[in-house]
């Protein structure tokens, strides 16, 4: 509404309105122009696959979309041990370089992904870990943070530094630390915290700047595991580890409810003074025979996303809202679930309800400039 209002109005209005209201009448909106100045909009993209390639005078489709609108990026893959870790001693930052690179060509930050999880380990942890002691298990995490952390350094504006720790409610044994599927946990399962609180200190060490976090699934709304999460922080923090932010994956089905709690769960981790993001945002659905969800699906579709935006907007510490890829045709959820639809776009770049939910809201959150932090006091 906004947007029309400012077409019309006359050339002395415009310009007093500045800069936003000005682009208005020339370029389309996009997440990124609509953005609070201190909330980042972020996708994730696999830098392997779909950056290596990448010329800034002729970009692809993706990449210029890539990079229209969004101005956070998260290596989908490319950061995770399996990819930058292959073998013992052996790094290959190709993939994490070319998102790097791509960002910075692009005027966009990066959101690091992940450096201690119990899934996409290269076989030789997966082996030596079998014998390992805490001692040993903890020289190589500290080897891997320091260096992938201390490459970046600088270039990454947040860190997942723990990904996915605890169990779920479903899981065997609860909600607890993941001390079998994880093979660093696993290790040091006398005193997993203990662990924890070094990771994050290599992490710290490696880039003071970078903001730390725990991520997880599962972990939008105030429920078991986040109670869990709210526990370890709070253990954490007490004992000096410098855990700065906490970060729901925001993976989301139509198969089952939202948890309008969390703006709440948000809140609480605020208040510890940790930040808070969603780092992950999809919205899956399972399709009809022909492949196509219906329209109620569609309209639920926008609905959820935009709710998780709008928590991270109504919160002042949420950083970042980031999606977990931007297109159908990228996206990592046909491969794993029954479901599709995910994303915001289409396999060929039309943007769904979806889009223009997270836009609007955007656009009304701030014109331009955020409420949130007054001008001139973020970059
Ligand atoms: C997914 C990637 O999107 C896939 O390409 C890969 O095959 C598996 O991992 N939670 C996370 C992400 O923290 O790292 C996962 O990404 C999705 C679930």
């Amino acid at each position: 509404m906004k947007r029309v209002a400012t077409v019309v109005a006359s050339a002395v209005t415009v310009f007093a309105l500045s800069v936003p209201v000005a682009q208005a009448g020339h370029r389309e909106p996009t997440l990124r122009s609509e953005a609070p100045r201190d909330l980042k909009i972020g996708s994730a993209v696999w830098g392997q696959r779909h950056l290596l390639d990448y010329n800034r005078k002729h970009p692809t489709e993706f990449q210029r979309i890539l990079a229209a609108e969004f101005n956070s990026l998260t290596p989908e893959n490319d950061m995770k041990w399996a990819e930058v870790h292959p073998e013992p001693g052996v790094y290959d930052f190709s993939g994490a370089d070319a998102v790097v690179a791509f960002a910075r060509a692009n005027h966009q930050e990066v959101r690091g992904h992940t450096l201690l999880w119990h899934s996409q380990n290269p076989q030789w942890v997966v082996d030596a870990s079998a014998d390992w002691t805490c001692e040993e298990a903890r020289d190589v995490l500290e080897d891997h943070i320091r260096t992938v952390v201390g490459r970046y350094a600088g270039k990454v504006y947040e860190w997942d530094v723990a990904n996915e720790i605890f169990q779920d409610d479903w899981d065997a044994g609860g909600v607890r630390l993941r001390t079998e599927a994880n093979p660093f946990l696993k290790a040091c399962a006398d005193d997993p915290v203990g662990l924890l609180g070094d990771a994050f200190r290599w992490a710290h060490e490696a880039d003071p700047k970078a903001r730390l976090f725990l991520n997880d699934y599962n972990a939008e709304g105030i429920n078991n595991k986040t109670d869990a999460y709210y526990a370890l922080a709070q253990e954490l923090l007490a004992d000096g580890a410098p855990l700065q932010g906490f970060g729901a994956q925001g993976h989301l089905s139509l198969l089952y409810g939202f948890d309008e709690s969390i703006q709440a769960n948000f809140e609480r981790f605020a208040a510890l003074g940790l930040k808070v993001a969603v780092t992950e945002a999809d919205v899956r659905m399972p399709l009809g025979d022909d492949g196509e969800p219906d329209a109620e699906q569609i309209a639920l579709q926008a609905e959820r996303y935009d709710k998780m935006l709008q928590a991270c907007v109504n919160v002042s510490a949420c950083t970042s809202f980031t999606v977990w890829g931007f297109d159908d045709g990228r996206s990592w959820v046909p491969g794993v679930f029954p479901e599709g639809y995910a994303t915001i776009m289409t396999e060929d770049f039309e943007k769904k309800p979806a889009y223009y939910a997270l836009l609007e809201t955007l656009t009304d959150a701030t014109p331009g400039t955020s409420p949130r932090t007054p001008p001139g006091r973020n970059s």
